[in-house]
């Protein structure tokens, strides 16, 4: 299976409830490696950017407050199949259909506020760790 990666995002809920350890400690038990990592305040015109592809959908103001609404963390992380598996260990968008043991079912309080972000493609993540992540930000972690 080829190395991939993905960009993820501890969101605002993530930070606010003291979550940051935990979900992280969860990502990295489960194999990822953390190749870049930072905390960020997203204005709404940098959220919105990034959610850009989203801009038409009926959700999109409320995407946009939440995610400029308090401190995010994005990590850029890296593990054979990462798309998939890290999508397998968020469980789904709306956390009352994440399976059980996912850190959306466990963590997450509604589709919108669902704690952790990750990408859906290889091609999302490299254009989404782009857009978090200056090259030089990016580290080979071989831990
Ligand atoms: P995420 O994986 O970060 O990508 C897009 C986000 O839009 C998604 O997680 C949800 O948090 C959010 N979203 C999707 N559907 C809805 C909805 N119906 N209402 C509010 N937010 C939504």
């Amino acid at each position: 299976m080829a190395v991939e990666r993905t960009l993820t995002i501890l969101k605002p809920d993530c930070v606010r409830k003291n979550l940051i350890g935990e979900v992280t400690k969860r990502i990295q038990e489960a194999g990822f490696k953390i190749v870049a990592m930072k905390m960020t305040k997203l204005t709404e015109d940098t959220a919105g950017g990034f959610y850009a592809v989203h801009k038409e959908r009926p959700f999109f103001g409320e995407l946009v407050e939440f995610m400029s609404s308090g401190p995010c963390v994005p990590m850029i992380l890296e593990k054979e199949n990462a798309i998939a598996d890290f999508r397998e260990l968020i469980g789904a968008t709306n956390p009352e259909e994440a399976d059980e043991g996912t850190i959306r079912a466990d963590f997450a309080d509604s589709v919108g506020e669902n704690i952790v972000h990750g990408s859906d493609s290889v091609e999302n993540g490299k254009i989404e760790a782009n857009y978090f992540f200056a090259e030089s930000e990016v580290v080979a972690n071989k831990a």
